[in-house]
């Protein structure tokens, strides 16, 4: 695949959509090919998937289907929007990906970082980012930007620590593969710190 895989990773609240933007437009002005998406979602199914998965409606569901349920919509994600777009040559800059099933339902909800990982590995067919970029945040900060909490915003403090610590734990286990960026920064130290990173990354490869 010819094409740069991008996502952004992160806790609540922690500014990931603007500086999304923020990137894409840099991106965009140099003549690159942009494809912006999210997780869970990106395709009307895992929207559909989306909308159960994330429903205050289903407090207590249980964390193995949670965590199938990602992994459902990731795999139509890839097959249908990221993989395509990988191999016509495009950026893809994706909202979340296999670091938040980890993190989320790999720590917070304690079912294995391994397992949980494999099982994206599964169903994405090894379809993984090229640079992951986590906004590091305080969950007690990042929370108290979030105005209606969905199913997962709505959990303890503590399970967002959690989350936090794994974002944290995988970036540093792959380094060449990660930028950690801390959050509490302005959003214009945040993008130039983002814009460097991927021009570097993108240069390299020319
Ligand atoms: P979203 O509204 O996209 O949150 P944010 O704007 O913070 O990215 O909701 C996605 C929620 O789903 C978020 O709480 C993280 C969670 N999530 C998981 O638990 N596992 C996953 O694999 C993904 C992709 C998201």
């Amino acid at each position: 695949m010819t094409g740069y895989f991008i996502a952004f990773e992160g806790g609540e609240g922690a500014g990931k959509s603007t500086q999304e933007g923020l990137l894409a437009a840099h991106l965009a002005e140099s003549g690159h090919a942009i494809v912006r998406t999210r997780e869970p979602g990106g395709t009307p199914a895992s929207e559909a998937i989306r909308s159960v998965v994330l429903n205050p409606e289903f407090t207590g569901l249980d964390s193995r289907a949670e965590a199938l349920l990602f992994a459902a919509a990731r795999s139509e994600h890839v097959a249908r929007v990221i993989r395509p777009a990988l191999e016509r040559g495009d950026i893809v800059i994706c909202d979340r990906y296999i670091d938040s099933s980890v993190s989320y339902q790999g720590v917070g909800r304690e079912l294995g970082i391994h397992t949980i990982r494999d099982l994206s590995i599964w169903a994405t067919q090894d379809c993984v980012p090229d640079l992951t970029i986590v906004l590091d945040v305080d969950p007690a900060l990042g929370l108290s930007r979030v105005a209606n909490p969905d199913r997962m915003e709505a959990e303890p403090i503590e399970f967002h620590r959690h989350v936090r610590q794994g974002f944290l734990t995988l970036a540093a286990l792959d380094p060449a593969r990660y930028l950690v960026v801390d959050a509490r920064q302005t959003i214009d130290e945040i993008a130039a710190e983002i814009r460097i990173r991927v021009d570097t990354e993108l240069g390299a490869r020319s």
